[in-house]
């Protein structure tokens, strides 16, 4: 494992235009209750950039982007790891795509049908409007934590 270090960033300017240059929603990038991470490699060079949405006890895993000229030399797996890992272990953590089923399925996440998406996931912009209706959402397969399932 490289060591990326995770910052966290305002919904600035620098962020925005990764996210627009990769095709990714930004209409509801300054709304309150989203957590944005820079990534940085160890000589401080900037990689990409990561979102946490918080909806009730779950997340939505949001606003992923690795630079162009840093894809496909594992950092995407880094980032969305080490991302991950800020969230609580009870959480369930939920994403919406339309090209990047394949990777996230890669690091465990399956595809799951609207009907079993909790309300405030399903009802976050990204997934009730932003995104296309065509957008996969898929949620992270989690092993079960020590502290056993969420009541
Ligand atoms: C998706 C993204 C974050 C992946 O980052 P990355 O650094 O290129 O990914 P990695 O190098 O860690 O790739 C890990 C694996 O996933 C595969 N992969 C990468 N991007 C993929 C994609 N879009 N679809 C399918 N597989 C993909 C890689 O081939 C690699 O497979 P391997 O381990 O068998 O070689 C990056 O391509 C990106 O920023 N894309 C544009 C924005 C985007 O689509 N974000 C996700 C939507 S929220």
């Amino acid at each position: 494992m490289r060591e990326l270090t995770l910052r966290l960033v305002p919904a600035e300017i620098d962020l925005g235009m990764a996210l627009v240059a990769a095709g990714l929603p930004v209409d509801d990038l300054a709304d309150p209750g989203r957590k944005y991470f820079e990534c940085r490699d160890r000589d401080g060079v900037l990689i990409g950039y990561s979102g946490l949405e918080e909806c009730g006890p779950d997340f939505l895993l949001r606003s992923m982007v690795i630079l162009p000229e840093f894809r496909s030399r594992g950092y995407g797996r880094e980032l969305a790891m080490a991302t991950i890992a800020r969230t609580p272990s009870a959480a369930e953590i939920y994403l919406a795509t339309t090209t990047a089923s394949a990777f996230f399925a890669a690091l465990g996440f399956e595809a799951v049908p609207p009907g079993s998406v909790p309300e405030p996931i399903l009802s976050t912009r990204q997934l009730s409007g932003i995104c296309p209706a065509s957008a996969t959402i898929m949620r992270l397969n989690r092993p079960p934590t020590e502290h056993g399932t969420r009541p």
